[in-house]
């Protein structure tokens, strides 16, 4: 008889052009937060800061982790005065209360404002300038304390991320910092601290993991290694996420989520993101909105401007939701692909438009201006104009 051999897969193409992949050390799996206080020992911590939030406390995740630096015998000081879009005057309390307390590591327990504010603080301290004058590309120069981190939401990813968002209250507006000095040591990523999100949080959440991930494969600074996370985040995150909403407590149903969400935030902290970020950085330092509505009610029109300049890309997209697009042309594809979208955010009970959330069209021009600035718009497929900013502003309203 004669034998047969499973056909070959082809061999994707790599391109040759020089990328860095720069990730935390990272423990996932349950329980992986009471890992905290061991990592802290190992650091030679004398003094750790807790940095939290009154929502994660009130749901018992600071006490938990208080707990096992107690056991691990590290002394600790809580700071928990953080916003939901954590202010540069938190993150310069923060960092005084880390000096007046002799604290030499950062522990940070919640989402991504936490965890943004943790390493504000730790570049703070290290570096001894004002928080907003390390905004932009590569101006941390002094490395930031040990930060240990234990995220409580499936999508920020500001535990493994290369980038700290900071809100400019006078400037009524969100800057970027980016530099690797600001990639966390250690994550510690436990799906079981998902089980006390409610029903918005983990929809806002969700879907920024899904905009991180379609951000990062049809970025000008993808690659293979950013790839390769950015669609299996989505082929994890996108069956998932409405579930989590009908059985809140599932750990079974969140776990996917939460390593989708890790995986997402490989994929944009390597390859960047793109035009929906850079404008819902405007938006939600315009209107102090959470990140997650604000790139959800912007997501579709982004992906409707950037189609033409990425379509294979947004086509693979497409595969990794699940769609079946064969024997469609390119104008079927591009609408299913905006549907699958757009049915994730009604399935997640995400109706508000800018209107209704208080954006009037007199805004519009102020919110693109500002997006035009956004470090975020230079890994865009497709460049913008001031004009198509107005216009993909105008068409959210
Ligand atoms: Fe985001």
């Amino acid at each position: 008889m004669k034998e047969t051999h499973p056909a070959t897969p082809s061999t994707p193409s790599v391109g040759l052009g020089m990328r860095k992949f720069v990730a935390p050390e990272v423990v996932f799996g349950a329980g992986s937060r009471r890992l905290a206080g061991r990592y802290a020992r190992n650091f030679g911590a004398e003094r750790a800061l807790l940095v939290t939030d009154p929502g994660v406390t009130a749901a018992g995740w600071a006490r938990e982790v208080e707990q096992v630096l107690e056991e691990a015998e590290v002394p600790y000081s809580r700071f928990s005065a953080v916003s939901p879009n954590p202010r540069a005057d938190e993150m310069m309390a923060g960092a005084e209360h880390y000096s007046a307390n002799g604290c030499d590591v950062i522990i940070a327990v919640g989402g991504g404002s936490v965890i943004d504010c943790a390493k504000g603080i730790g570049i703070v301290s290290s570096n001894r300038r004002n928080v907003l004058e390390l905004q932009g590309v590569d101006k941390v120069t002094q490395p930031m304390p040990p930060l240990v981190c234990v995220p409580t939401t499936g999508g920020t990813s500001a535990d493994v991320s290369q980038f700290v968002i900071v809100t400019d209250v006078e400037l009524r507006t969100k800057v970027a910092i980016i530099s690797k000095s600001v990639v966390p040591d250690v994550s510690l990523v436990d799906p079981e601290t998902l089980t006390t999100m409610d029903a918005f949080l983990t929809a806002c959440t969700g879907i920024d993991a899904i905009v991180h991930a379609v951000e990062a494969y049809v970025s000008n600074a993808h690659s293979p290694l950013t790839d390769l996370h950015a669609l299996e985040a989505i082929r994890l995150i996108y069956p998932n996420l409405a579930a989590c909403l009908r059985d809140p407590g599932d750990v079974a149903l969140r776990a996917p989520v939460m390593l989708g969400s890790l995986e997402a935030g490989l994929a944009f902290s390597n390859a960047s993101l793109g035009a929906v970020h850079a404008m819902a950085h405007s938006l939600g330092g315009y209107l102090d909105l959470p990140h997650g509505e604000c790139n959800t009610m912007l997501l579709r029109h982004v992906a409707a401007f950037n189609f033409d300049s990425a379509s294979d890309r947004y086509e693979q997209i497409g595969l990794a939701m699940g769609l079946d697009m064969r024997g469609m042309g390119q104008t079927h594809k591009q609408a299913a692909i905006l549907n699958a979208i757009e049915s994730l955010r009604a399935d997640m009970g995400i109706t508000a438009t800018l209107k209704s959330r208080g954006v009037s069209r007199g805004d519009v021009s102020a919110l693109a201006e500002q997006a035009l600035r956004d470090a975020c718009l230079v890994t865009n497929p497709r460049w913008p104009n001031r004009r198509d900013l107005e216009v993909i502003y105008e068409e959210a309203l």
